[in-house]
């Protein structure tokens, strides 16, 4: 199925309080430093998206997906403007989150520098994937978020909602580029297979350094938490084992998770946010 979804570029400004950062969840600082560690990854691994996508732009010759690329690296652009302010407020709090970053710039320089365009193309669209199956999963429970700080809560709702606005844009890209064979899709499946064993490979020990960090490493009651909330009750992660195995379905499209009745959501949402105009979107 393809259906074509424009997404917009909105200049938001959250200004998450620094004096939250540490236990803005309702659930205690246990999710609170699981969402904060997802947090580091966003400026960079955003500025990878786009750059790889932005390497074949010119192989793009309809003008609605040129314009899709358009607004999607508006809207990568501006996610890393506020996570990279959120991620200065975790510095500042005591949290190694520069070095952890640093960490995730020598790795993306490295895949810049050393690897073909293709993977890099193939990389970002798996990572779109994941990120578009969690925000999947965070729109579909608000259990997993809701009762926390507003202004948290509003940025992760906002990038959830984007993320799903232009979760086939990357992904047309690729098809465009790579087409619908064999290889292609060989390509797409190791991407997904690969991305993921990085990304949590860097994950969880940045998560329970971040733990350490905030005096939480042996406290079992957070741990419980953190584990119930990934894999039982709501189980943020459990929910997205099966929409991220459909990627290896040879005809797979992001769209065929049809999700778009979130996007109604985006309206009151940005009514909700402080300082915003229709001036600012532009
Ligand atoms: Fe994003
Ligand atoms: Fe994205």
């Amino acid at each position: 199925m393809k259906m074509h979804i424009m997404p917009v570029r909105r200049n938001l400004k959250f200004h998450v309080p620094d004096n939250a950062v540490l236990d803005w969840h309702d659930k205690g600082p246990g999710i609170s430093q699981f969402f904060n560690t997802l947090s580091l990854f966003f400026p960079e691994g955003e500025r990878f998206f786009i750059n790889s996508v932005r390497k074949y732009r010119d192989q793009i010759d309809d003008p609605e997906l040129q314009e899709a690329v358009r607004n999607f690296i508006g809207q990568e652009a501006m996610h890393g403007r506020e996570h990279e302010d959120y991620n200065q407020k975790m510095v500042k709090a005591g949290l190694p989150v520069d070095k952890q970053e640093a960490i995730v710039t020598r790795l993306l320089d490295l895949i810049s520098h050393r690897l073909p365009d293709a993977m890099q193309l193939s990389a970002t669209v798996a990572l779109e994937h994941l990120t578009a199956i969690l925000a999947d999963v965070l729109l579909r429970e608000p259990e997993l978020i809701d009762g926390s700080d507003p202004q948290y809560q509003k940025l992760w709702h906002w990038h959830a909602l984007e993320e799903t606005e232009h979760k086939a844009v990357a992904f047309d890209v690729f098809i465009t580029v790579f087409g619908r064979g064999f290889k292609s899709w060989l390509l797409r499946a190791s991407g997904l297979v690969m991305a993921t064993i990085i990304f949590f490979s860097l994950f969880y020990p940045f998560y329970v350094i971040n733990m350490y960090k905030t005096g939480k490493l042996f406290s079992l009651k957070d741990w419980w938490m953190s584990f119930k909330f990934q894999w039982l009750k709501p189980g943020g992660l459990r929910r997205v084992i099966i929409p991220w195995l459909d990627w290896f379905k040879p005809g797979f499209h992001p769209w065929d998770h049809d999700n778009r009745e979130f996007l109604a959501e985006m309206d009151g949402l940005i009514g909700d946010v402080d300082g915003y105009s229709k001036d600012s979107a532009a």
